[in-house]
């Protein structure tokens, strides 16, 4: 499994225990930056690692930023992404297996060290479920290719 990584100045602290994390568990990563303290925009990382999703050089991404927040909503404007931005274990793990997330973000400056890998385990041990979450998936992607719902 390969994951791709990415944050903006914020998240670049935390982001090295994440990928030394991953690493850990045996898993490749793409490190995607950004690579000082410099003050940088989130969208910049978030459209690179959305894009290494979507093009398939990477099967996940994480996504590090003050809150999670602005870089999850970037990724999302990338067709084919599903981000959410994780504050705690349970919401990653229901967000891998309801909403099939394909990139998991949280916040450097809500999350410690510890949590962050507490989320990513979750998230990383979900298993997308089918059925009911598949149906209302295909819904959202219909919205996502500009189509008005029922
Ligand atoms: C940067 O100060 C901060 O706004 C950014 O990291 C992120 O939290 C935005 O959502």
């Amino acid at each position: 499994m390969k994951i791709a990584v990415g944050c903006d100045h914020a998240g670049f602290d935390l982001k090295p225990t994440i990928v030394d994390y991953l690493k850990e568990k045996q898993i490749e990563v793409l490190d995607e930056g950004t690579f000082s303290r410099e003050s940088t925009d989130y969208p910049l990382y978030a459209q690179k690692v959305a894009q290494d999703v979507v093009e398939k050089k990477a099967d996940l991404g994480i996504l590090i930023c003050g809150t999670g927040i602005g870089i999850s909503i970037a990724a999302n404007k990338v067709p084919g992404i599903r981000a959410a931005a994780c504050s705690d274990p349970y919401s990653a793990q229901m967000s891998r297996a309801h909403n099939h997330t394909n990139i998991l973000a949280f916040g450097s400056r809500v999350v410690g060290p510890e949590l962050a890998k507490m989320i990513v385990d979750a998230w990383l041990r979900a298993k997308p479920q089918g059925g009911r979450h598949e149906r209302r998936l295909a819904l959202v992607a219909r919205i996502e290719h500009g189509e008005t719902l029922g």
